[in-house]
This record gives C-alpha cells, sequence and structure tokens, in this order.
C-alpha cells in the first residue's frame, strides 16, 4: 500500500481540477484495507473511495482519506462464460480482453472511462446496454466493520445509473472484485439509434464491429479525458410525466424521447442545448461544443467554477421547462447552494 500525506488529487480525477485529500491510500491488495481504515480511524479521518476519478467533482478539498483501489487481475472461463475481474482493472480493457478471449456482451460498455470496480456503482449504460444485465455479484470490504460481504444483484437494487452503492455512508464499501456472466455465443445487441445508423451498411454485424462503431461514436461526441478534462454526462436523462410530455410537445417540434415505465425519459443534452450551453463557456469551465451534457475544463478552471456553471444549467433547465436534472456525478467538498429543490 503506497501512502500519500496532503496528496494532491489532480492526476486522480478526470475533470484534471486541482484538489487536495488529507491522506491517499493507494491499495493493491485487498487485504490492506484492513490497515488503511484503521490509519484513518485512529487519525480521526472521514474517507473517500475514489475508483477511476471518472464520475466525480471536486469542488473544494477532501479533509480526509482517499481509498483508491489498485488491486489487478481478470479470470476468464470460456467454457461457462464466467468473468471474475479486480476493481482496480481498467473497464475498458476488461471490455476488450473479454471481446478477444471470446466472451460476448460488454462490447456496447467499450471506452467508458473508469474503474471495474466503480462499475456496479452508478449501473454504467451505454448504447441500449447497461452493466446489470451481466452482473453476478460482487465482493466488498465493509469499512465500518471491516467484514467481507459479497452482493448479489438483487443486494444491489440497479437502477438507472444508480444502485445501493451509490448512497453515501459515513464509512465507505470498497468493491474488491465483481463477477459476470458473459456468453460465447455473439448476441451483438445495436437497436439503439446512432449505433444502428453506425453500422448501417456494414453487412452482418459481430460483436467486433459493434465494438468498434461504439468506439468511433463516443470517440466523436465525448471528449477524451486525457486531452479535455471532464467526467462524461453530468447530469442523468430526466424522466417526467406523460402530462409534462404532451405539454413539452405543444411548444417543441418532436423533442427525443424515449419512453420507460414510468413516463417519458427526456435527453437533458437535448434540454440544454435548447437552453443554449452547447459550446457555452464562463472561463475555462466549460460546455463541450459537440455534446450539452459534458461539462469540460478548458485548462485552469477550478472545482468550484464548475460546480458553479453546472448549477447555473440545472437553474435555467428548471425556469424554462419546468424540469430538475440531477448530478449524475458524483460531487465532494461543496454544499448544494440553498433553494434547489429536491433531485
Ligand atoms: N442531444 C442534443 N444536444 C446535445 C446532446 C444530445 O440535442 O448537445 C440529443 C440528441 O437528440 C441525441 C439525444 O440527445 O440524439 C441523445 O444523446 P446521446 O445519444 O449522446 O445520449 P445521452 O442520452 O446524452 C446517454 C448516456 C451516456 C451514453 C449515451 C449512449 C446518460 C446520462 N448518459 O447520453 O453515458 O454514452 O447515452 O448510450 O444516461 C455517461 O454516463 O457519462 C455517458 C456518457
Amino acid at each position: 500500500m503506497k501512502l500519500t500525506d496532503n496528496a494532491d488529487l489532480r492526476p486522480y480525477n478526470s475533470f484534471g481540477v486541482a484538489a487536495r485529500a488529507a491522506c491517499l491510500a493507494e491499495i493493491e491488495h485487498g487485504d490492506e484495507l484492513e490497515t488503511a481504515v484503521a490509519m484513518a480511524e485512529q487519525r480521526g479521518l472521514p474517507m473517500l473511495l475514489l475508483g477511476g476519478g471518472t464520475n466525480v467533482l471536486f469542488a473544494g478539498d477532501f479533509p480526509g482519506l482517499v481509498l483508491l483501489m489498485r488491486n489487478r487481475g481478470i479470470e476468464i472461463d470460456r467454457e461457462s462464460g464466467l468473468v471474475k475481474a479486480a476493481a482496480g482493472e481498467n473497464w475498458h480493457e476488461l471490455v476488450r480482453t473479454c471481446l478477444e478471449g471470446g466472451l460476448y456482451g460488454l462490447e456496447n460498455l467499450a471506452l467508458i472511462p473508469g474503474s471495474a470496480g466503480a462499475a456496479p456503482v452508478q449501473n454504467i449504460g451505454a448504447y441500449g446496454v447497461e452493466l446489470e444485465g451481466f452482473f453476478v455479484e460482487l465482493d466488498l470490504f465493509d469499512c465500518a466493520d471491516g467484514a467481507g460481504r459479497k452482493l448479489s444483484r438483487a443486494d444491489c437494487g440497479f437502477a438507472y445509473r444508480d444502485s445501493v452503492l451509490k448512497r453515501p455512508r459515513a464509512k465507505p464499501r470498497v468493491v474488491t472484485a465483481l463477477r459476470l456472466q458473459l456468453s460465447p455465443e455473439p448476441a451483438p445487441q445495436f437497436a439503439y439509434p446512432a449505433l444502428e445508423r453506425e453500422l448501417a451498411g456494414a453487412g452482418e454485424v459481430t460483436p467486433e464491429n459493434v465494438f468498434d462503431a461504439v468506439c468511433r461514436i463516443r470517440r466523436r461526441k465525448l471528449p477524451d479525458p486525457a486531452v479535455l478534462g471532464n467526467a462524461g454526462s453530468f447530469f442523468k436523462n430526466p424522466v417526467i410525466s406523460e402530462a409534462a410530455w404532451e405539454e413539452l410537445c405543444r411548444r417543441h417540434d418532436s423533442p427525443p424521447h424515449f419512453p420507460v415505465s414510468q413516463g417519458v425519459k427526456l435527453p437533458a443534452g437535448w434540454l440544454l442545448e435548447r437552453c443554449g450551453f452547447r459550446g457555452h463557456t464562463r472561463g475555462d469551465a466549460a460546455v463541450h461544443s459537440e455534446h450539452a451534457l459534458v461539462l469540460v475544463n478548458r485548462g485552469q478552471t477550478t472545482g468550484r467554477e464548475l460546480y458553479e456553471l453546472a448549477w447555473e444549467m440545472r437553474r435555467r433547465v428548471l425556469d424554462d421547462f419546468g424540469i430538475e436534472l440531477e448530478p449524475e456525478v458524483r460531487i465532494i467538498g461543496a454544499e448544494e447552494p440553498a433553494g434547489r429543490g429536491g433531485g
């Protein structure tokens, strides 16, 4: 385990904003967690678990211990289709390894930044597929009592970009490994409109060309965090009632939408573009020119400035459409501005 006091968190958040933690522990083996937690308790430090740092905004410093899982290992059983991955593996490398190993299903989730251990926390999803569909169970270490536990799919309470692991806890539950059930038989899924368009004319669709097509779309629309700091979609896509949807249709020509069981899901990117935010800049805090749902750090912005921009966007969508956007990104080190209402 590597411990760093007064750690610079800039390399550990994909927005690339400056922030500091009282201490940072890089955990290479699950059994080091016990020592790290004991140290935090002795020093009276709160704890924060960071995956790849690709879905977090540090609006301020974190006055405690940041835990970073660095454990490695992927085991593939081609016959049964079962895959076990250590939490510290890179998600995209896991997707690629499974595909190259002849196990299929994760192709649509290619190029999602972050670690394997973070994937179940927000039930990552893209192009018509969610992690939940392959999930078997995970191993976790509970910092509250030092116990190791397994969570099944039912225990995880998966929903759209959500699971029980996303609920804030004073002492985090650290995912150390996950098991997925994939298929040795190709079963490409490409009904998502943008993916279907990308594959049109490609002839027979294979998992390999779904993987390539997803990578091409993402590279085109979403900035590479290594080049332009960002955390993907900043907000979740909101679900509105049928009545609100009909009202919206009276005021706008055929808004894009997806029917869901509780109403109608709208792309937050569309709402934000209508409010004029695509390409909007506020110093180095900005909205991506290709996608209004993606906030970017154009160089030297602070987490606080990005946070303020996000709240300006949220307020405008509420004023113009009466719809409340809920952040998808976890925000650390800031109180939400007063009077924002529930989210
Ligand atoms: N749109 C606009 N303007 C914009 C952006 C989008 O009008 O600036 C409209 C377009 O009509 C477009 C529609 O929104 O067709 C949907 O856009 P897109 O296909 O990019 O998907 P999204 O709903 O914005 C979601 C996920 C992404 C995921 C894509 C593809 C959420 C919050 N985001 O985005 O996930 O990659 O679908 O499946 O659900 C992430 O979670 O960080 C992420 C990038």
